[in-house]
Parts: C-alpha cells; structure tokens; sequence
C-alpha cells in the first residue's frame, strides 16, 4: 500500500468512532470512501443501513451486505462521511473528481454532521490547484464553460463522462479560490449549471486524516 493509500485508509478507519449503533450512514464516494465502507461492513449488523451518494457506493455497500436506503424515505441524516479533492484550514472543501458532487451535496446539506475524511496531501491554504468540477447540464455545456471563462477559469470539458444524473462535467483550472462561499454561490446562479464541486457554504464539521497532531486530538 503507497503512503498515500495508507493515509486514506487510516483517515477512514478514524471516522467510526462518529458512528453509532441503530444509524443510517450517510456514504460519499470515492477511494477513500470505499476504506470507509470496509470498515462500516465490520459494524454492519450495528447499524441500521446507508444513503449512497452514487451507484459506485451503492454497489460497493450491497456487496458488503450493507442495506441501502432512499434518502427520501429517511429523512434527515444525522451523520454523512465523504471524502474531498482539496480541504482549506476553514474545512471548505473541491469535490467532485470523481463526477458525484450533485448527491454528495445533497446528502451534505441533509445531514447533521459531515465529516471529511482525506489523506494529508489534500490539506491546502487556498483552494484552486485542484480544477474545479461543475456538474452541467449536456446541452448547456458551452454556455456554461464560456460564463466560467468571463470568471477568469479555464473551463475543459471532462469527455466521455456521464454522471450518475444523465450530465456532463467541466473542470475548471486556473481558479486561485480566496472567496469559496461568493464563488459558489455565483457559480450556481450561472444557467445550465447543476452544481458546482465547492462545498463552502456547507463545509464539513470535522476533517479527519487519522494523524493524531494534525486532526487535533494528539
Ligand atoms: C467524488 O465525486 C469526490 O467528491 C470524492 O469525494 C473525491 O474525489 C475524493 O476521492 P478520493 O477519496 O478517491 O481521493
């Protein structure tokens, strides 16, 4: 396993201790997600069952004999593990890379609790180096890329992707992101954009990388 694998699976293995018994879980997506799923498999007779954030996750949690709920039948969540692509000291976050940021924000924004679980090479001052998903709808995708041009971004278009929703994805480069909660909120006033990839105005409530000294409880 390279370091990196090594501190994703760590970072997952810390975010149990945030599940109870008789919860439905909410489940983000992505590698260090799937360590996160391992681990729930262990407790899974413990637990009541998950929201899935994409059919990758879902597939995954069936696999491990974890049942998998609606989030219409639920209600409100009371815990919601994802991890993130970048993760600012305010906990503000870029998701996306892997193409599920739409139902990773809703179930964000349906939960009590986030906790963002990343390896610490995600860890940076300023959001941007990573470029920024934008969930688009497919017959907007030109009009979007050129209101994201107007904003400074270099908008490329991620060919060959279809989300979970039937859309496409732009990934935005060049963006240097001193103001996340303004350019979110500015980005999802553009026409045609289903969600943008920062999660600012929601941020997580608890990153964990499963390093003692640097999540704090060293
Ligand atoms: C999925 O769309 C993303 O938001 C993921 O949470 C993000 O890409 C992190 O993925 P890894 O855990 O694979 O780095």
């Amino acid at each position: 396993m390279t370091p990196q694998e090594e501190g994703k699976r760590r970072a997952a293995r810390a975010a149990m201790r945030y599940v109870e018994n008789g919860m439905t879980v909410g489940v983000g997506t992505g590698s260090t997600v799937a360590h996160f799923i391992d681990a729930l498999a262990e407790r899974r007779h413990d637990i009541e069952g998950a929201v899935s954030s994409s059919e990758q996750s879902t597939r995954l949690l069936k696999e491990r004999g974890i049942p998998v709920f609606e989030l219409n039948a639920t209600g409100e969540l009371a815990l919601y593990v994802d991890g993130a692509d970048e993760c600012d000291p305010q906990r503000r976050l870029i998701k996306g890379g892997g193409a599920a940021l739409t139902r990773e924000k809703i179930i964000a924004a349906a939960s009590k609790q986030f906790v963002c679980i990343i390896d610490p090479s995600k860890r940076v001052d300023v959001l941007g180096r990573f470029p920024l998903p934008v969930e688009v709808i497919p017959m907007a995708r030109s009009h979007v890329a050129r209101a994201l041009v107007d904003r400074g971004g270099k908008p490329v278009w991620r060919d060959g992707v279809v989300t979970d929703n039937g859309n496409w994805i732009l990934d935005v480069h060049g963006l240097h992101i001193t103001d996340p909660v303004a350019l979110e909120r500015d980005i999802n006033q553009i026409v045609g954009v289903v969600t943008v990839g920062l999660f600012a105005q929601r941020p997580a409530d608890v990153v964990l990388t499963g390093d003692a000294a640097l999540d704090g409880n060293a």
